[in-house]
């Protein structure tokens, strides 16, 4: 193996192509498409847009949270730990916890963009010299697949999935995750895991329909993407973004809806929309504690310490394996 460069897990990871998935999902009623292909590079900037709204809390609640707690985080983890990230994007938040912990014996990013993994192995490398940095390019959701770490070396794991990306899991999906965290991290293991809170609906609401339309143009990202990977011919002004909380569910529910009926040419085939109908595209639960703890104890951890701003909009949350 040839070393800095990231391990690949191919196939399994990576799961159906944006065009198989896309027939596949506009096929089946009710129609869906997994939300991971919102994120291409078009998709990728515009939820970075995203994340700087004055209406969309949740990463700049989180990051200031990791910022006051990350000495408190490093203290409970103490030192030599081996950080594994699940989903690691740019790792911008991982820096919090790398300049507060101690002694770290290795940080394992794990991230489905091979791309992003490499970029940001190379930035981090220039800032942590001393670090050492083992990427592996896999979906976290398919940790099963995962043979081994590398540099597993009985260090203790310390496993960080920050961004609410849980709220994305169905709630079986989501304890299935957390189970093989548990297996992946081990005896004397901990997760810390940043979790969106349950809150005014209305807040809720904007977050996801913010009024200059950044999260519309991201929703409706997903048909240009067809138009441009898939040859699709949807006109965008005839569809509309659509998302709502749904109390009972404790999520946000995001759609792609039709405007009128027409008719759409994808990868050589027509696809019909009645008006109004809807294709899936995204869940987001939100978490109240009991809801978190509902998780973490089928799944062999238990929640010690819970941080939040003083809104109480956002959580991050210590679980120690049990
Ligand atoms: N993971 C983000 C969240 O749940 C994703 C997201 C934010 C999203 N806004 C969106 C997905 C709009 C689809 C459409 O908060």
């Amino acid at each position: 193996m040839v070393p800095g460069l990231p391990l690949k897990n191919t196939q399994a990871s990576t799961g159906d192509t944006f065009e198989a998935a896309v027939l596949a999902g506009l096929s089946r009623r009710p129609r869906a498409i997994p939300a991971k292909f919102l994120y291409d590079a078009q998709g990728s900037a515009l939820f970075d847009a995203i994340c700087e709204l004055p209406e969309y809390y949740l990463t700049r609640t989180e990051i200031t949270i990791l910022r006051d707690r990350a000495p408190e985080i490093a203290a409970l983890a103490g030192p030599g730990r081996q950080l594994i990230e699940f989903g690691s994007g740019s790792s911008v938040k991982t820096r919090l916890l790398l300049d507060s912990l101690e002694a770290v014996a290795a940080y394992v990013p794990i991230d489905i963009s091979g791309e992003h993994l490499e970029a940001t192995s190379r930035r981090l490398r220039a800032d942590y010299p001393a670090l050492a940095i083992v990427p592996v390019c896999a979906d976290y959701t398919d940790l099963p697949m995962l043979p081994w770490l590398p540099g597993s070396s009985g260090a203790a794991k310390l496993g960080f999935f920050p961004g609410s990306t849980i709220g994305n899991l169905d709630p079986d999906e989501a304890l299935a995750f957390l189970r093989n965290a548990r297996r992946l991290l081990g005896p004397g293991g901990a997760l810390v895991l940043g979790a969106d809170l349950k809150k005014d609906p209305g807040m809720l609401h904007a977050a996801y329909n913010d009024s200059a339309g950044v999260t519309a143009a991201f929703s409706l990202n997903l048909l240009a993407r067809m138009n441009r990977e898939l040859g699709a011919s949807f006109d965008l002004e005839g569809f509309a973004h659509e998302a709502f909380y749904n109390p009972a569910a404790g999520r946000i529910e995001i759609y792609i809806r039709s405007l009128r009926p027409q008719s759409v040419r994808i990868a050589g085939q027509r696809f019909f929309f009645d008006a109004g109908e809807r294709v899936h595209t995204e869940y987001s639960y939100k978490y109240d504690l009991a809801d978190m703890d509902a998780l973490a104890v089928p799944a062999g951890f238990v929640r010690t310490q819970t941080w939040t701003d003083p809104g109480r909009l956002f959580s991050v949350n210590y679980f120690v394996a049990t």
